[in-house]
């Protein structure tokens, strides 16, 4: 049985945001969920507590361990017990991280493309972004990152840095020579880096992924199996501190912590303890959707600029020469009813892309490609 299989009409009755969102003529590809059945472990649990009330208050340790067990297991990662605390999830472990580290304001460097909710959480936080872009290839730029970090330094701003690894929306897995000179700038000009971590189980090998705390012990990371396992709607996230940043993990307050759900520490426990053939699985069907996007786009509209990812299930497509306007996302919703993200959500540099999702069923990446190559064919006749 395919995991990200389901058709249409079983995948329109999702009452989530990407289902619900646009009208039911529109094929919903935006927002990173999976259309995913989800992995049996994680189900038996959420079942099981809630037929026996089992729904207080989360008790942390059982997810810390599955987390510390889980990252040895992939990454060869020996995370200790203390170094890790649980939080709501992996944004507001980004927001409390970055308010210890930088306690009276300053700046928040970021990519540019990255994350289109990024910004959304430092302005939340009532800190400075500031956009640094990535190199044409889409990985790390070290040159304009020095340029940053400087800046901020000779300005007397406090400043750190939000490493997306791997990176949304490029798909881009940072190396450990990218990640080293990253620690290297990091140390020489004091920006502290946090790195969010959500999309490392979706490597495409678990043996390109690099944890950032493995080359740098000041680092400080958030991660959940929430994106990989499709549990999204169970909120709950881990913050973990290098060797060197465990003081600054004590001054994470104890409610943060407490604002988990207890069913999704659960479920999120269950996915790292037993969800490791359904993750196998899921990583299986989504590199053939990407190679079932592959094809089609060669086939259909070799016109779209694609440079192959290697984690997560997101397309970062180049369309400029589809001459679909300004807002390319907007413009594919409303003519070809097939809703993708837009790529100026992600930065100035995405104006010209779009971001796909492509963790649903076969049918309809190729339902939407259709769409997508009609609308382009009628406006050239
Ligand atoms: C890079 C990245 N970080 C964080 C999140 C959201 O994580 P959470 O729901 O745990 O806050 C997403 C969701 O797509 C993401 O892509």
């Amino acid at each position: 049985m395919r995991i990200l299989g389901a058709d249409l009409e079983t995948n329109r009755r999702r009452t989530s945001v990407k289902w619900q969102a646009f009208p039911p003529d529109v094929l919903p590809l935006w927002v990173a969920e999976m259309d995913a059945t989800l992995a049996p472990p994680v189900v038996a649990e959420v079942v099981d507590l809630i037929q026996r009330g089992d729904t207080g208050y989360p008790w942390p340790t059982p997810y810390i361990e599955a987390f510390v067990d889980f990252a040895a297991d992939l990454w060869h990662w020996g995370v200790p017990q203390t170094h890790v605390r649980t939080v709501t999830d992996v944004m507001v472990g980004m927001e409390e991280l970055t308010r210890i580290l930088l306690p009276d304001g300053g700046q928040v460097i970021i990519d540019d493309p990255v994350y289109d909710a990024f910004p959304l959480h430092i302005e939340n936080i009532r800190r400075e972004v500031v956009r640094v872009p990535l190199s044409h290839e889409g990985r790390l730029n070290h040159d304009a990152l020095e340029a940053a970090f400087a800046a901020a330094q000779g300005e007397g701003r406090p400043a750190v840095y939000w490493l997306c690894n791997p990176q949304n929306p490029t798909g881009t897995v940072p190396t450990r020579a990218e990640l080293t000179g990253l620690a290297d700038l990091s140390h020489r000009y004091g920006v502290r880096v946090v790195s969010d971590e959500i999309h490392a189980p979706l490597c495409d090998n678990h043996d390109d992924f690099v944890p950032y705390l493995t080359v740098d012990p000041r680092g400080l990371t958030a991660a959940s199996p929430s994106k990989a396992f499709s549990l999204a709607g169970l909120k709950a996230g881990l913050v973990i501190a290098g060797d060197d940043a465990t003081a600054d993990l004590t001054q994470l307050h104890p409610v943060v912590s407490y604002a988990s759900s207890h069913v999704a520490v659960r479920a999120h426990t269950a996915a790292y303890r037993e969800g490791r053939p359904w993750l196998d699985q899921v990583r299986s069907e989504i590199l053939e959707n990407r190679e079932l996007l592959r094809s089609l786009l060669a086939e259909k509209l070799p016109r779209v600029g694609w440079r192959q990812p290697h984690a997560t299930y997101l397309a970062w497509l180049d369309v400029r020469e589809l001459g679909l306007g300004t807002r390319p996302a907007h413009t594919l919703a409303k003519r070809a009813q097939v809703a993708v993200s837009e790529g100026a959500n992600y930065g100035p540099s995405g104006k010209s892309f779009v971001r796909m999702n492509l963790a649903t069923s076969p049918e309809i990446i190729t339902e939407a490609v259709d769409r997508i190559e009609h609308l382009v064919d009628d406006w050239m006749d």
